[in-house]
């Protein structure tokens, strides 16, 4: 079976978030189980940089906007997945991130660059194209993922073409709106444009017409899946989400266990295992003296790492700060993202020298220390679809506490493997923090409970066969 996994993120190459994750570990797994899945990226700096051996495969010109792209051809670093580049200079190889400009403004002309690249994963999955094109390759599925792709089932079906696409929700805040004008820009054809189609509220939105036209939908965990059938979670898709019920699951996301994996860890400056859990006191203390914290092997320590934004719920961590640090506790903070949220974790860090650090950017080395080194991890995102850093904290030994809502509910067993409170509040998270510390003070309690997350299976391979089998029904 043959898919095109199209994305604007993966690992290595191109990460703002758990996306790329994602991209970057289950194509392996897919593969490893006998499927020949093949990703589609755009042409970022990084991503023509970061592989060797471009071979040109052929030029795309049924582009919106008249735009004329060159699909080249290479392989994943470290892996050799297939991949296949979106060359379009103009569109994708400019400063900042893949969504954004230097000063974190969206680049103004994200319909576009979107619309030409989900067109392009269209075109590779359409039997007119196969017929004349160069490229032998013709997936028998496309795995379109987030709205920078939604359009191309979109593409495919307004064109009477019946290639099976699959849509995966990561995280249904982003939605790609944009003004109703747009629909020229992206070229749909005017009646497109209705709530059975790509209008949402007045506007156009990418990801609802992935959502109206793919064959199936799926999500990062089954208690996502469920949450977005409602109101609270639904963010205005709930109706469409609940129409197509039964086209709608929820497959658990994996991690890349070779990748995070505390015995061999080559960002760590020691490494450990459930078994050998010594080498885990040094990454903390060496953690401390990297972040000008009191070095301390009693103190608990509590690590968070993510994007700076409301989803996260790191305003309650605001509010319950200064209980953590009057119960001795130290506090590591690594994230970019909102301003005021960096400025109030930069003025905690100046209030508490030695007790709080707060690292704003983006490190990937740092974020393997920070999971290593902590003895809990903050999670309290107000709504999370799947979250891997809960993982990679149950994989390092580092007990998690978590909100109980999507993938954080999935995957943290309260008082097993961590703790899990019901309301994003402060008081709420207030008591699960007052239950975590009462059993750090009791050592074998505190290594049960890390053994038991370290013993956790959450690499891909169990979710790659949930995905075979759903490719499977599809094409028959
Ligand atoms: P989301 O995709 O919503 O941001 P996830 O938990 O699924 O949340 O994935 C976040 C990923 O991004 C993880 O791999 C995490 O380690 C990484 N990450 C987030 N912020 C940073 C940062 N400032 N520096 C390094 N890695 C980060
Ligand atoms: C999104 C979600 C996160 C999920 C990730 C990968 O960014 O916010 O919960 O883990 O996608 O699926």
């Amino acid at each position: 079976m043959r898919i095109l996994y199209a994305t604007s993120e993966a690992r290595p190459l191109i990460k703002t978030g758990g996306l790329a994750d994602v991209s970057g570990a289950l194509p392996v797994a897919l593969r490893a189980i006998g499927l020949d899945c093949r990703l589609l990226l755009p042409g970022y700096p990084a991503v023509l940089a970061g592989v060797d051996a471009v071979k040109p495969v052929c030029t795309l010109n049924e582009l919106p906007g008249g735009r004329v792209a060159t699909l080249l051809e290479a392989a994943m670093p470290d892996n050799g997945v297939p991949l296949y580049i979106l060359d379009a200079p103009e569109l994708f190889q400019r400063e900042g991130g893949p969504y954004q400009d230097v000063a974190g403004h969206d680049h103004p002309d994200n319909a576009l660059r979107f619309a030409v690249f989900s067109k392009a994963a269209a075109l590779l999955a359409s039997s007119e194209f196969s017929k004349n094109a160069p490229l032998a390759w013709r997936p028998d599925i496309l795995h379109c993922n987030d709205w920078q792709t939604g359009l191309a089932p979109a593409y495919l079906r307004l064109a009477g073409e019946t290639t099976a696409t699959v849509m995966t929700v990561h995280n249904l805040a982003y939605q790609g709106i944009f003004p109703p004008a747009d629909l020229i820009t992206v070229g749909l054809p005017p009646e497109s444009f209705a709530v059975e189609g790509v209008e949402y509220y007045g506007n156009l939105s990418f990801l609802k017409a992935g959502l109206y036209y793919a064959d199936r939908l799926t999500t990062v965990s089954p208690t996502y899946a469920e949450e977005i059938r409602q109101p609270a979670l639904g963010m205005g898709m709930q109706g469409l989400l609940a129409a197509r019920g039964d086209d709608l699951v929820g497959i658990l996301n994996g991690i890349d266990s070779g990748e995070w994996n505390p015995s061999s860890d080559h960002h760590l400056p020691c490494k450990f295992s459930s078994r050998a859990l010594i080498g885990k006191k040094h990454c903390k203390l060496k953690l401390q003296q990297d972040l000008n914290l009191e070095p301390s092997h009693d103190t608990p320590l509590f690590g968070i790492i993510a994007r700076l934004a409301q989803q996260k719920g790191l305003d309650l961590i605001l509010a319950v700060a200064d209980g953590i640090l009057h119960r001795g506790g130290q506090i590591a903070l690594l994230g970019t993202g909102e301003k005021a949220l960096e400025v109030a974790f930069r003025d905690l860090c100046a209030q508490h020298p030695g007790r709080v650090a707060a690292v704003i950017g983006y490190d990937e080395g740092l974020s393997h220390r920070i999971e290593a080194g902590s003895d809990l991890f903050l999670m309290p995102s107000r709504f999370e679809p799947c979250g891997l850093n809960q993982l990679y904290s149950l994989r390092y030994g580092t007990v998690p506490i978590v909100h109980a809502t999507g993938g954080l509910q999935d995957t943290v067993e309260d008082g097993v493997t961590g703790f899990v409170f019901h309301e994003p509040t402060p008081h709420a998270l207030w008591l699960a923090i007052e239950r975590a510390l009462h059993t750090y003070t009791d050592a074998k309690a505190w290594q049960r409970m890390m053994r038991a997350g370290m013993k956790r299976d959450f690499s891909w391979e169990k979710s790659a066969r949930e995905y075979e089998a759903l490719y499977q029904k599809l094409v028959g």
